[in-house]
């Protein structure tokens, strides 16, 4: 196996990614960023110099569980301080399995300023995947406003609450277009940029294509599809699913799917790829972006009106719950099947409340998580006290009494705390997302994308309603189901997962949307901590860790 060194310049630079020109979170002036790419068993190393000159940063590798190594997650706050302006922090780590993952910011709402990009890791060269294809391509969406993030953030903070509102335009991979006759007078937008013009994904008739298509969303769910051409799901989130065609495949943030696809079609002229948001009212022009049949131009446009997605009709839930479930289940030869009961049960309910200062806030069984200000692996594994409430976080909510379709919800308010959940390591824990009514001012539930650091877990069940612990364990697929590290909340529904407490160290477990994130929509899980090696001094310097970091230099 391989060392694969990246060297990351992150610094702020004026993009026109949808043609108005804006400021944009760059890795060596590029976004997204370089894709790394590795094979199974090579160790990664990126030293990240921060140049952001008056904003810290942090890394996160969404998918790679950093087995050994869980200082380097890159989870400001959870796993490390974060990287102040100046610094240049290394990560280390391994890449143990194949597939395809992310990487992103994990500090503030900088993913959304358009720190991300890809991460694949192939098999090694003696080794098959289940399906074959002849070339490899790789789409990454993501959702674009032209507020600064600084504005975004704050609003959400702000009493009343100002909402971050519908993206201004949908990125493939970095591409939009925004219409420069919206745009502000302040605004500068060239409807020529090189920036904006949208990307074209070049194929060969007959040719066999794999492509990746990751979504790093700050707030959208998509509905993606190559217009007239049937997507074969062979992969998820680094998993083998048992192989579903799809006209269109609905992707949440924090989601990576492998699909493969023939150009098969009539070669004598281009197609429309488009990414179109689903889950909430659109708003927002689809995503677009160019499937180009050689030797035809590449800029020549489809002859056809473009996709228009799935119509809106204020309930699209059922669809895409039902391909939520279609795609569950593993490759009949990849099944690594879960442990046939669980040592515990975590039961969150998913709710927007408002806490006492005024502010609006997501919150898990009544709790709206803060991050404290020495992270959590820190504080666990040098027993540094204080450093955050250590009243167990709430194992349920009281699911006898609460209504979780009732509009407006019977309980308005919740608690900000930095608690957590103590896993006994090597247990086996099924967590039950449970989805309820929001404070909207009419009855309404959103679509939450779940991310697990650390682990991947099988994903057990979606039902709709309420999540009855008597009944609908029944419902749980023993058999044959998915692994995954993000899997979708659907309107007011439940999702079961189970996974092994068996990485040691402090771990997330959070909606992928930024805006719910950083409105405290998480919760930490912790594990194993007595086992935890001894922490890099890198990882120090914030919170109480001031003096630790000072200790060991
Ligand atoms: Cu991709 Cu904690 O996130
Ligand atoms: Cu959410």
């Amino acid at each position: 196996s391989k060392v694969r060194v990246h060297r990351w310049d992150i610094s702020y630079a004026f993009k026109s990614q949808d043609c108005v020109r804006n400021l944009a979170v760059t890795i060596n002036g590029q976004t997204p960023g370089p894709t790394i790419r590795a094979e199974m068993g090579d160790t990664v190393v990126v030293h990240v110099k921060n140049n952001l000159v008056t904003e810290n940063t942090a890394i996160h590798w969404h998918g790679i569980r950093q087995i050994g190594t869980p200082w380097f997650d890159g989870t400001e706050g959870v796993t490390q301080c974060p990287i102040v302006p100046g610094d240049t922090f290394t990560y280390r780590f391994v890449v143990d399995r194949p597939g395809t993952y992310l990487y992103h910011a994990h500090y503030g709402m900088q993913r959304s300023a358009g720190l991300y990009g890809l991460i694949q890791v192939a098999l090694p060269a003696a080794q098959a995947e289940p399906f074959s294809y002849d070339y490899d391509r790789s789409i990454i969406l993501n959702d674009w406003w032209h507020d600064t993030t600084q504005q975004l953030s704050t609003g959400l903070a702000s009493v009343p609450f100002v909402w971050v509102n519908e993206p201004k335009s949908i990125l493939i991979n970095g591409r939009g277009k925004f219409n420069c006759s919206l745009a502000a007078a302040n605004q500068v937008c060239n409807a020529t940029s090189p920036d904006c013009s949208p990307f074209v994904l070049t194929v060969v008739p007959g040719m066999t294509y794999r492509l990746r298509i990751a979504s790093v969303s700050s707030l959208s769910a998509f509905n993606f599809e190559i217009e007239g051409h049937d997507l074969l799901v062979v992969e998820a989130d680094g998993h083998y699913v048992n192989p579903f065609a799809v006209k269109n495949l609905n992707i949440y943030s924090g989601e990576t799917y492998s699909v493969l696809f023939t150009a098969d079609r009539d070669a004598s002229r281009n197609y429309w790829i488009a990414a179109n948001v689903v889950g909430r009212r659109p708003d927002t022009e689809p995503g677009i972006a160019v499937l180009n049949y050689y030797p035809n131009h590449p800029r020549r446009t489809p002859p056809t009106a473009r996709p228009e997605g799935p119509l809106w009709n204020w309930n699209d839930t059922d669809y895409r719950e039902q391909q939520s479930i279609a795609l569950s289940r593993s490759h009949p030869d990849y099944i690594h099947p879960p442990p046939a009961t669980s040592d515990r049960t975590i039961l969150l309910l998913n709710t927007q409340n408002r806490v006492e200062d005024g502010r609006t806030r997501w919150s898990l069984n009544g709790v709206s998580h803060d991050m404290p200000h020495t992270p959590y692996l820190i504080a666990l594994r040098e027993g540094l006290r204080h450093a955050f409430d250590e009243t167990p976080a709430p194992e349920r909510y009281d699911y006898e009494n609460y209504d979780v379709s009732r509009h407006p919800p019977a309980v308005v308010n919740a608690t900000i705390s930095t608690s957590i959940y103590r896993l006994k390591f090597n247990s086996t824990v099924d967590v039950v997302l449970q989805n309820a009514n929001t404070l909207a001012n009419s009855s309404n539930s959103e679509t939450h994308p779940w991310h697990l650091h650390g682990h991947d877990f099988w994903v057990l069940a979606y039902g709709t309603g309420k999540f009855d612990p008597r009944r609908d364990t029944s419902k749980f697929n023993l058999v044959d189901p998915i692994m995954k590290n993000t899997v979708a909340l659907h309107p007011f529904g439940w999702t079961a997962i189970r996974f092994r407490a068996d990485n040691p160290g402090a771990w997330a477990f959070h909606c992928h949307i930024e805006a719910h994130f950083v409105m405290g929509m998480g919760v930490v899980f912790a594990e194993g901590v007595d086992r935890i090696g001894r922490l890099p001094t890198s990882i120090m310097g914030c919170g109480d860790s001031k003096f630790l970091r000072a200790r060991h230099h």
